[in-house]
């Protein structure tokens, strides 16, 4: 397949594009750098530096480019800026993504997987958290990724326009070959922070909050491997091939809840570093748990996470890491 990746230069989707190569797939990624990296994309995949804001540059990609499907990961990502600066998400990041699926509707390109977010669920029910909980946005962030998957909604009633919107936990680890992993600017991931101490890049790690509901009373969230991330994104564009296909919505994690203090105890284990930890005040707004429910994507697609073991995804976290002190700058 020829596949249109957006974001493709930065953390999760120049992951996805190592795992789209190593199937066979014809990859283009389109990102215009402001996040991303270079050097995080795969050689064999073709680039283009661009932006999505610009209408004839994504004419004239689509004009060039017969493409069987889209992968949509460019975005403004952060949930705390999204809180100071709501028109990017509420207007930047849709208007994107509505620019983007003109062009695919206008180009009859009918596969589109959306990276859409666990910030859906800023007040579950039930946990594990399935597709069937309320949904609550959390943030800008969430109602902008929201806001997206009702567009996709319409389009395939109206276009027959197959998506898939796969709500991400939190991503995190590194590609098992050790070539690309997380270089966030500023970091704002749990996992990359604490492993920033052991790097002797921070003196010690905060953790927010001692005193929720939980079995250690700091905050509970389900880590899924990027490299399992990859795919399901594989398995979601398959599965959107041919007539009869329908459009699907996947809640995405591992099922396994690691508290903070767990997570900052696997670093300690799997760095041999101390690790200093101390407690500071809840942050506004942060749930006590969210776990995941995704039994949906196993049963439907075959899906199975290879990593779900924390352990396993803070040594490949660290392997790259410890070989890029400073990210693709290294
Ligand atoms: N990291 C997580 O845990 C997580 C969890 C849930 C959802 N998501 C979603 O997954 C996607 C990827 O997340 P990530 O952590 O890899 O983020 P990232 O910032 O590493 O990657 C986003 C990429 O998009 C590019 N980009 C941003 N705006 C663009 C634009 N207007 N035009 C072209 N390129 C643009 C950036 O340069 C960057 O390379 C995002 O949509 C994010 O909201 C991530």
């Amino acid at each position: 397949m020829k596949v249109l990746v957006t974001g493709g230069a930065g953390y999760i989707g120049s992951i996805v594009v190592e795992e789209l190569v190593h199937v066979g797939d014809e990859v283009v990624v389109l990102d215009n750098l402001s996040c991303g990296h270079r050097r995080a994309v795969h050689p064999a995949a073709t680039f283009v530096q661009g932006d999505l804001v610009d209408r004839a540059a994504l004419k004239g990609l689509f004009e060039a480019h017969d493409f069987d499907g889209i992968m949509h990961f460019a975005s403004y990502t952060l949930v705390g800026e999204s809180m100071q600066q709501p028109f990017l998400y509420l207007g930047d990041n849709v208007r994107n993504a509505l620019n983007l699926v003109e062009e695919a509707v206008a180009h009859d390109v009918k596969r589109f997987i959306l990276s859409s977010s666990a910030n859906l669920f800023d007040r579950p029910e039930h946990i594990p958290i399935t597709e069937a909980e309320r949904i609550v946005p959390g943030s800008p962030y969430g109602e902008g990724k929201y806001l997206v998957e009702r567009i996709l909604a319409w389009l395939d009633r109206i276009f027959g326009l197959r998506y898939a919107a796969l709500r991400y936990f939190n991503a995190a680890g590194a590609s098992p070959s050790g070539q690309r992993g997380e270089d966030h600017r500023p970091e704002t991931h749990l996992i990359p922070i604490v492993l920033q101490v052991a790097l002797g890049k921070r003196d010690k790690v905060v953790i927010f909050g001692d005193d929720y509901h939980t079995r250690d009373g700091t905050c509970i969230r389900d880590y899924i491997h990027v490299s399992d991330l990859a795919q399901a994104h594989i398995l979601a564009l398959r599965a959107l091939q041919g007539a009869d296909a329908q459009s699907r919505i996947y809640n995405l994690g591992n099922g396994l809840g690691y508290s903070n203090l767990e997570v900052v105890e696997t670093c300690r284990r799997v760095t041999g570093h101390p690790i200093p930890s101390e407690f500071g005040p809840r942050r506004p707004g942060d749930p006590a748990a969210l776990v995941a429910g995704s039994d949906k994507i196993k049963r439907e697609l075959s899906w199975e996470p290879q990593y779900p073991e924390l352990e396993a995804i803070v040594e490949h976290a660290w392997a790259w890491h410890r070989a890029h002190p400073d990210g693709y700058s290294t």
